[in-house]
């Protein structure tokens, strides 16, 4: 598959005006996406839990406008205006421009929110690309003649992703793979694709416990980390061993290897936070409390046997990982000997999902 699938094949016949909303769920990266090329190409594959809880729900109006000289929108938060976002939807328009034409010729009205505080320190970027992604795709497929769910589905992966690039993998649940990778079928780094090989029910409903050890905006941006790879003496090494370890994660996850399964994850958190800590400049993300609670997560582990892991994305919160089948353990340890390292004692309980939901479309 090459960019070109995507250009569109559709005639200019645009509804007047309309609004589509759709939810998205966030996900949490078992191996890590980090560092990335020109046109949000990553610089190698990852894989990941996609989310329930943590969702953005947008809805997208749009009305047709005389002229097609410019972008038009304007951007709601929760109901209120939010200029600050109008740079990063601007830039993300006219990266997708050439794949939706049709963007010139509505005044659009995005109205957004997120199940999670905007001050959690919970990233909305993935979600909230995915959720605008699906929108813009649900106008194009009333303008098509025909259109197949498998391509809406690897279009709106493809449009969100060069919006942001984990968003690619919010659009489908739950286990989802991104970027290409030699034993991986029918992977791609133009989008993400549901993980092609068997998942024992060990992988079935896993838990994922965020623990928001430091709300607020996050201290590294996203374009900023993964530039941070450009010329880092350890990328190549990096980048090989997320290779490696999708290689690995393929007989743990078919076999219901909670143990590996473990390993790789805990050593891909760590891993991109080495990375960081490594770079020039360099930074720690981690705060007190986030290596109190992994210690603690290592304790219990080493006490009880049970399954229980830990991974992070860029910043000091803390993903709690578990199977279902040890869920009433888990969130008892959590809410004895975790939470105390919350700020405010907050955490959100989810789970992987299924992927995005339409809520409502009309048109006039
Ligand atoms: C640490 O997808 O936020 O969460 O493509 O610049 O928008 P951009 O980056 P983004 O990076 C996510 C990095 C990560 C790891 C991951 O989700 O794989």
């Amino acid at each position: 598959m090459t960019e070109k699938e995507f250009l569109p094949s559709y005639n200019n016949n645009l509804p007047e005006s309309g609004t589509v909303t759709w939810k998205a769920p966030s996900n949490i990266a078992l191996v890590k996406y980090w560092g990335k090329k020109e046109n949000q190409i990553p610089a190698n594959p990852s894989i990941s839990f996609t989310l329930d809880a943590c969702a953005t729900t947008t809805a997208l109006t749009y009305q047709k406008k005389e002229n097609s000289d410019g972008f038009a929108f304007e951007l709601h938060l929760d109901g209120k205006p939010k200029p600050d976002f109008k740079p990063k939807i601007e830039h993300f328009f006219t990266r997708v421009e050439d794949y939706l034409p049709f963007l010139k010729q509505y005044h659009f009205t995005i109205n957004t929110s997120n199940s999670f505080p905007h001050s959690s320190g919970i990233a909305s970027s993935a979600s909230g690309m995915a959720a605008l992604a699906l929108c813009l795709m649900e106008i194009e497929r009333q303008i098509s003649v025909k259109m197949d769910d498998d391509f809406f589905k690897r279009k709106v992966s493809f449009l969100a992703r060069l919006g942001s690039g984990s968003a690619c993998r919010s659009i489908e649940g739950d286990l989802i793979q991104w970027g290409s990778h030699n034993n991986i079928q029918n992977s791609s780094d133009l989008y993400g694709v549901p993980y092609p090989y068997q998942v024992h029910s060990n992988f079935k409903n896993f838990h994922d416990t965020i623990l928001l050890v430091h709300k607020g905006q996050k201290q590294v941006s996203s374009t900023v980390g993964h530039n941070l790879m450009h010329g880092h003496p350890y990328a190549q090494t990096r980048f090989t061993q997320a290779h490696e370890n999708l290689d690995k994660l393929q007989s743990i996850l078919a076999k219901g290897d909670l143990e590996g399964f473990i390993a790789i994850v805990e050593s891909e958190a760590l891993t991109l936070h080495a990375m960081m800590m490594t770079s020039l400049p360099y930074f720690i993300l981690m705060k007190p409390d986030t290596l109190e609670i992994i210690h603690k997560i290592w304790d219990f582990r080493k006490e009880t046997k049970l399954p229980i892991c830990f991974t992070l994305d860029a910043g000091a919160n803390v993903h709690v990982l578990y199977p279902e089948h040890i869920k009433d353990q888990a969130i008892t340890f959590i809410q004895e000997r975790l939470v105390m390292h919350c700020e405010q004692g907050h955490y959100i309980c989810d789970r992987a999902g299924n992927g995005a939901k339409k809520i409502v479309s009309s048109t006039v």
